[in-house]
């Protein structure tokens, strides 16, 4: 039985939000810093709380700290030599394997995430911006009473219009495809694949492989908890456009062009239903826009290359171990919204996301280096993903087509990594006994 009244809401849930705010935290005295924690916890919902409220509430708030924040709060050290080795290291450590380099590297990170005294991030999704001012306004209030704590950099969220459905700032319908946990009581859309074991989310529950090993101890601190890589991706909306007209001498080309860089339709409508015309109602339709697979319904990627993003971080029936390597997908877009036509602003724009797994090797960092930014995956050669893998100009993106496959060279990178940090995000009693730490 999970307990959802133990696991944060962001794992279990998706706030029904339209803005939001990230603060990035800095522990200077670890006493301060669990003040703050224990008079922040009240904030935190759980996912039974956010389940059973969340009409009455316009807020939703998350916490998750770094090993260094770990550390700052007081944690002893015999503790912090549990947790993971990739977890320890940090993002930044490991920028060579996740292909953070050249432009992505973290020495072109904003904000001080790459700094080794950021230490928390505070998830606020709030439905609309003057809820997120009220928080705001609490929030300093808070940290002034709290010696030593200091927000090193924040990050506003904005959902990009239109706002009945959630969309990138290149226009792609996104939140389609996510797996769902035994226990947890959602139901897989069709095509979704199996329900899988909580352990490969969540701390201290049986995985597809059976019990939990080797979990950070002591067991209160891991039960309950998961880790979450954080992405703060810049999208260059207006290259974007730009490649499409240069590459689509119609609108229905171009759309195609988006399409196939994706796997689906940008209504969200996959291309292996609807390989050669866009099909809206498809796309809106969540018992229908999953329920597909590659190895039958598509095996040399006519419909959907091989290379797409899609296909990349969900090879589904094409890949071995598929059960393990799934992960939650959370977070929202930031920055204003590019009108149609508009020349580009120099204003910076993307999605800040988090990817929540319980193995970030195993799950996320293998999404990176192989599936997004192995030049040769499936063979393809010369290739990364062509959303978000490392694009230096040199690589291309190939097209399966009869009688001869379209290959585009020269690939610009339409996203940029301008920050990014590996989390813990701890269940609610964890978080209790870390605030608790000293007075014990
Ligand atoms: C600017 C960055 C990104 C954009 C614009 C983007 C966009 C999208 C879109 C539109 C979809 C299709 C919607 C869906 O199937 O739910 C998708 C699917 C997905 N993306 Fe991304 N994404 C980005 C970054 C990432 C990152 C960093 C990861 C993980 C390392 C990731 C992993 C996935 C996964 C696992 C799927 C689901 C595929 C499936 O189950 O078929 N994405 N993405």
């Amino acid at each position: 039985m999970l307990e959802f009244d133990d696991i944060q809401h962001i794992l279990l849930t998706r706030a029904p939000a339209l803005t939001g705010r990230y603060d990035f935290l800095s522990f200077r005295d670890p006493a301060g810093g669990r003040q703050w924690l224990g008079n922040f916890l009240q904030e935190v919902q759980s996912a039974e709380a956010m389940r059973a409220s969340v009409e009455k509430h316009n807020r939703w708030v998350s916490v998750a700290f770094t090993w260094n924040g770990l550390r700052a709060l007081g944690l002893d050290e015999a503790s912090l030599a549990t947790f993971p080795e990739e977890f320890k290291q940090g993002m930044v450590a490991r920028a060579e394997m996740l292909g953070d380099t050249g432009e992505n590297h973290p020495d072109h990170w904003t904000g001080e995430l790459a700094s080794p005294d950021m230490h928390a991030i505070v998830i606020l999704f709030a439905r609309d911006a003057a809820e997120r001012a009220r928080f705001q306004a609490e929030q300093e209030k808070l940290i002034a009473r709290c010696e030593g704590v200091k927000v090193l950099s924040s990050l506003d969220l904005e959902a990009t219009p239109p706002f009945g459905y959630a969309h990138d700032h290149f226009g792609y319908r996104d939140r389609l495809s996510q797996p769902v946990i035994e226990g947890s009581g959602d139901e897989p859309t069709p095509g979704s694949g199996p329900l899988l074991k909580p352990g490969e989310f969540i701390l201290g529950y049986p995985d597809e492989d059976g019990p939990p090993a080797n979990l950070p101890q002591p067991e209160v601190l891991s039960r309950n908890g998961s880790f979450a890589a954080y992405r703060r991706l810049q999208e260059h909306v207006a290259r974007f456009r730009e490649f499409l007209r240069d590459n689509g001498e119609t609108p229905e080309e171009q759309e195609l062009i988006a399409a196939k860089l994706m796997g689906r339709w940008r209504s969200g409508a996959p291309l292996v239903l609807a390989p050669d015309k866009d099909d809206p109602e498809l796309g809106a339709d969540p018992q229908r826009n999953n329920n597909f697979n590659y190895k039958q319904m598509d095996p040399l990627g006519y419909a959907v290359p091989l290379g797409s993003h899609m296909r990349r971080m969900n090879p589904r029936d094409t890949a071995a171990n598929m059960n393990r390597r799934r992960m939650i997908r959370r977070g929202a877009t930031y920055g204003p919204h590019l009108p149609d036509g508009a020349a580009d602003d120099g204003v910076e724009r993307g999605i800040a996301a988090f990817v929540i797994c319980s193995s970030l090797i195993r799950q996320f960092e293998f999404a990176q280096n192989v599936w997004a930014n192995d030049r040769n995956f499936h063979e393809l050669r010369n290739e990364r993903d062509p959303i978000i893998g490392n694009q230096d100009g040199t690589l291309e993106f190939k097209i399966p087509k009869r009688p001869i496959r379209k290959t585009i060279k020269g690939l610009p990178a339409f996203t940029n990594v301008r920050g990014g940090a590996y989390f813990f995000l701890p269940g609610l009693a964890a978080m209790r006994y870390v605030a608790g730490l000293g007075s014990h």
